[in-house]
């Protein structure tokens, strides 16, 4: 079975802006052959975990990078005796935390490794139209954590509605009016593991009402909703609706302040993807009227305002569609380009690892500590005076295992 597949958000800025769909833009994906493929390269429960005492490297502890010191790796997490350890000479390198993509779509090994190489350590998927693929991403020794959402909530005849139905062939998945939330709910709750659900603002697409009942129902279900709005008009309904999350940046026009104003008051947190919005507007003829000027104008004004800021890359290598973003290096793109925006190189750090870690309730990572996950990167240089240093990556653990090493 080969179901035809879009993603959604490569495909935003000629669907928001009103360019429409272009069939070559459809893609297909071989989802039932993934799903056995990822579930093949399983290392079989086969530990790879030592004791290893990381010398002579110096902490970035969330605010500034501490002289050289011994960091202890003891199984799956950081420790603190260093007894019968192996001694590993970090040669005066910078460590970070485990860095965190809060937005993007790997669908095989093989992107789960990019990632993994360029030192993300935990993945946010955001649109899981088969839980079973989004299943046999997770839980691999040595590659990135995988944060699940659901299906992304769309209405009939959306363009996002669309691209659901060409992945699942199953209109059921749509949501039509406020009447159909509470099933929709039900459904994707219904023995799935899933982390946080995926919404989406677009025009045609949900009622202002069926959007603020998703995320009241989500928020009932303890869970939190993550809302795609790459236009202006998306972007005030995302915001209206009260949802945790709103990923993207407006391309068409820079909001005002009072909206601005209005999320930090909410408590909402702003993914911007700007790479992928900047990927859009580089794309040229199917985005005419993209303007990333716009998107990094937003970006910066909602900085400003206190709006918490989440590194997302929306990376996806889907043949086809106007922009594909690559997995891994992108996120070094995008803490660029949140410096681009504004923010400090420690700013663009601490959105790209405890504060989507705090955000979304992963007490277990975000910050180098005793008794968190051992998912550390080595890099070369100091990333607070120079945010490009991120880049110069010696050394990754994931869950205590060496990425690229015994594998
Ligand atoms: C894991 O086990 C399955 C069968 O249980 C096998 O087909 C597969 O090749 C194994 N994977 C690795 C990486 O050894
Ligand atoms: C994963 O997909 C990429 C294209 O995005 C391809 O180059 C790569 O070979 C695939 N990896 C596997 C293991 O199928
Ligand atoms: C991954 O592992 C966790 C913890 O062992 C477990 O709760 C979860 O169900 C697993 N998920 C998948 C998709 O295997
Ligand atoms: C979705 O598909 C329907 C049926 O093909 C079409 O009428 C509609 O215009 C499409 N919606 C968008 C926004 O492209
Ligand atoms: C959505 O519901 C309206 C009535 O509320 C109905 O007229 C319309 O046909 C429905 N659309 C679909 C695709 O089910
Ligand atoms: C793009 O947005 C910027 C910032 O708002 C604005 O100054 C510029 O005029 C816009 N460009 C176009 C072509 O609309
Ligand atoms: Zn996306």
């Amino acid at each position: 079975m080969r179901l035809e597949y879009i993603y959604p958000s490569a495909l935003l800025a000629p669907l928001a802006l009103g360019c429409g769909p272009h069939p070559d833009h459809a893609a297909s994906l071989d989802i039932p052959n993934l799903i056995t493929a990822n579930n093949l390269a399983r290392l079989n429960g086969t530990t790879l975990h030592k004791k290893i005492a990381l010398n002579n490297v110096r902490v970035f502890d969330g605010t500034c990078i501490l002289p050289p010191s011994t960091i202890v790796i003891d199984g799956p997490f950081i420790g603190t005796d260093a007894t019968g350890a192996e001694h590993v000479d970090g040669k005066g390198g910078v460590l970070l935390p485990g860095l965190i993509d809060a937005h993007c779509h790997p669908t095989n090994i093989t992107h789960m490794q990019e990632l993994a190489k360029w030192g993300v350590t935990s993945a946010f998927v955001m649109a899981c139209f088969s839980q079973e693929l989004c299943s046999s991403l997770s839980n691999h020794t040595g590659l990135p954590s995988v944060l699940r959402s659901s299906v992304p909530a769309s209405a009939p005849g959306s363009a996002h509605g669309n691209i659901s139905i060409a992945a699942t062939r199953d209109p059921s998945i749509l949501i039509n009016g406020t009447g159909a939330v509470p099933g929709w709910i039900n459904r994707q709750l219904a023995g799935q593991d899933l982390d946080y659900f995926k919404l989406v603002a677009e025009a045609p697409g949900l009622d202002q009402a069926t959007l603020n009942l998703l995320v009241s129902e989500a928020h009932h279900h303890g869970k939190q909703s993550v809302t795609h709005a790459a236009t202006f008009e998306a972007y005030t309904q995302a915001t209206l609706s009260r949802t945790d999350h709103v990923h993207h940046a407006p391309l068409d026009t820079v909001i005002p302040l009072a909206l601005a104003h209005k999320m930090l008051q909410q408590g909402q947190m702003s993914t911007p993807t700007l790479t992928m919005m900047r990927a859009i507007a580089l794309a040229g003829t199917s985005t005419a009227g993209a303007n990333f000027t716009a998107a990094l104008a937003t970006t910066s004004l909602l900085h400003k305002s206190g709006v918490t800021m989440l590194a997302g890359t929306d990376a996806n290598l889907q043949p086809g569609v106007p922009a594909m973003v690559p997995f891994g290096s992108s996120l070094h793109d995008e803490l660029q380009n949140l410096v681009d925006a504004g923010m400090s190189p420690l700013e663009a750090l601490l959105a790209a690892t405890v504060k989507p870690a705090r955000a979304f309730g992963l007490w277990d990572r975000g910050t180098i500590q005793a008794g968190m996950r051992a998912d550390l990167v080595l890099v070369g240089g100091d990333p607070l005076a120079d945010i490009g240093n991120t880049r110069d990556i010696k050394r990754v653990w994931i869950g205590g295992v060496e990425v690229g090493r015994g594998q």
